[in-house]
């Protein structure tokens, strides 16, 4: 197969984890460009990973070059809508970091334009690829959980504010706070493990408690840090949020934290799916333990866990080429934006909402 030419823009934090995926892959891309708006962090990037060629500050460089098939966008969440659709209506097909965007009117319209184009756009909806999530989902399938009535998910941390007043703790820019960046991942898993579920109705409460005054909020790390601003920075979104959900499957509940006030040996990352024949607890990034109802055993899996976001890219690649929609593929995800934005509405409103 032809090596496919692709464009990396924005060189972060996530950005460190999906070029080490490539560097890894068989037949690794030719990353022509590494894009970032400050120079240093794509010149940073480029030393590391010699993968990259040249590195530009503007990200329309790579999209009038007509050699670039293809461009990854990992920039905060605020940048996702813009640069996917320049890069669509620039004829190239796109990765773009999760979440979609900021809500899920825009994330129709994106899919929109990339179905319209008969462009790929795939979402960085890494758990999909974990090894434990797509053996739950063919567990599932199997019928080994029964009836699945209801999943139960916990992301809660003691102290893990990211970039205190930078853009993940401003709404107009991420969207949201921890539903948004954590709850994301996790409201996606289940409904790819449970098959896919019709939305019927949902309530949630969101809180943004711990730090609400930025400057006495204390902490002993902080991821972002070099992102925070405390000082003329904004803290408008969710540190902790509490749902229930009903689908035509199970009801899924939901407990999420940035922050909360107990000891971090107290931090919860799980997901437990209760079947009427057995039941598992998926350590969140981890293996799991099933329990079988008639048996009254636990097994703890322990199979190998290969990297999910090398997965991610490569079926992703693959998918230009055969043109057949991955299940990271925009249009098999935007069931799960449209319940994160249906959760934070019935924050907003207090009350509950149906579809
Ligand atoms: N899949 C996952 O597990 C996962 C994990 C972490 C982050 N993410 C997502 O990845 C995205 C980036 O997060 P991060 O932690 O890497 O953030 P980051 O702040 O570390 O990196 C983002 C980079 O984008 C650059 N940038 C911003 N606007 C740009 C533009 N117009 N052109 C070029 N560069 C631009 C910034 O300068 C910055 O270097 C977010 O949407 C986040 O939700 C996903």
């Amino acid at each position: 197969m032809k090596q496919n030419v692709i464009a990396v823009i924005g060189c972060g934090r996530i950005a460190q984890v999906h070029l080490a995926a490539m560097a890894e892959m068989k037949n690794p891309p030719r990353i022509k460009y590494g894009c970032d708006l400050i120079l240093e962090k794509a010149e940073k990037s480029k030393e590391k990973f010699p993968l990259i060629e040249q590195v530009i500050t503007d990200y329309k460089v790579a999209l009038e070059d007509d050699e670039v098939q293809a461009v990854w966008i990992l920039t905060p969440n605020y940048a996702h809508y813009t640069i996917t659709m320049d890069a669509l209506k620039a004829g190239k097909h796109v990765f773009c970091e999760k979440p979609i965007t900021v809500n899920y009117a825009l994330s129709c319209e994106m899919a929109e334009e990339a179905n319209k184009r008969g462009l790929m756009l795939n979402i960085g909806v890494c758990n999909r690829y974990h090894a434990s999530v797509e053996k739950l989902e063919e567990m599932n399938r199997n019928g080994e959980f029964g009836n699945v009535y209801h999943v139960y998910c916990s992301f809660r941390s003691s102290r893990s504010i990211p970039g205190l007043g930078g853009a993940f703790t401003t709404k107009s820019q991420s969207g949201g706070g921890v539903l948004i960046d954590w709850g994301v991942h996790f409201l996606d898993l289940i409904l790819y493990i449970l098959g896919g579920a019709k939305l019927q109705n949902l309530t949630c409460d969101t809180y943004c408690e711990m730090a609400k005054d930025m400057k006495s909020y204390k902490y002993t790390s902080m991821w972002a840090e070099d992102t925070s601003d405390v000082e003329n920075g904004t803290n408008d979104v969710d540190d902790f949020i509490t749902g229930y959900v009903r689908t035509d499957k199970a009801s899924i509940s939901l407990n999420g934290a940035w922050a909360q006030n107990l000891p971090k040996e107290k931090n919860e990352m799980f997901i437990d799916i209760l079947g009427d024949k057995g039941g598992a607890r998926l350590t969140y990034g981890g293996q799991f333990t099933f329990f079988d109802g008639a048996t009254l055993e636990s097994k703890e899996s322990d199979h190998e866990i290969p990297n999910m976001y090398r997965k991610e890219n490569e079926a992703f690649l693959e998918s230009i080429h055969t043109g057949v929609k991955t299940k990271s593929h925009i249009d098999n995800i935007l069931e799960s934006a449209k319940l994160l934005d249906a959760l934070y509405q019935s924050a907003e409103k207090r009350e509950e909402v149906r579809f």
